[in-house]
């Protein structure tokens, strides 16, 4: 991807970010000049703050990727056992299945549109999908799924992921109902 092309898709999630009132650090920013002056700033490297523009290794980051900036992270010497990330997802643009070993995710719709997830029990383990049907907490309101079922979050929505909920997601505009259930594609 081009430079130029990261540049207009990065000043595109400011100017979203804050539609939603989500001002940025403002290191987020920042030109190289600025990096050069800037003194005590090494929590930033250390725990890799700031922006990640990814395609997923594809070459249609319209179609596969996702714009994120991280606002807090732990790493060595850092007693941090969360983080909070702030992301735009496009209408359409596919962020790959996976899941994560250990950690809990706390995914936030604060809005601009739907957000489609689909979900899948895996175990963490060995790495595989079971297959098995499994519970979620939407907002703190558990919810019965079947491995591989969409849950649409609304904005103001939010799901509490565990390791054994492997996920896919991208921005959708589909009309729903308030349950926010659809069937497996
Ligand atoms: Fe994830």
């Amino acid at each position: 991807m081009k430079r130029s092309e990261i540049n207009r898709y990065l000043r595109e999630a400011v100017a979203f970010f804050e539609s939603f009132r989500f001002p940025l650090p403002p290191w987020a920013g920042f030109s190289l000049q600025d990096w050069r002056a800037q003194r005590n700033c090494q929590e930033i490297f250390d725990c890799r703050l700031g922006w990640d523009l990814t395609s997923f290794g594809s070459d249609d980051f319209l179609k596969t990727g996702l714009t994120l900036f991280t606002l807090r992270n732990g790493a060595p010497g850092y007693v941090k056992p969360y983080a909070e990330k702030i992301m735009m997802v496009r209408d359409g643009q596919v962020t790959p299945r996976h899941f994560h070993w250990s950690k809990y995710e706390d995914i936030i719709n604060r809005g601009g549109g739907n957000l489609v997830m689909e979900l899948f029990h895996a175990d963490p383990e060995s790495s595989t999908l079971t297959g098995k049907d499994f519970s979620i907490s939407v907002d703190g309101v558990t919810r019965l799924m079947r491995s591989g079922e969409r849950l649409i979050l609304q904005p103001g929505e939010s799901v509490c992921l565990q390791p054994c909920h492997a996920h896919r997601f991208w921005g959708g505009w589909e009309l729903l109902d308030r349950r926010g259930f659809q069937g497996q594609r």
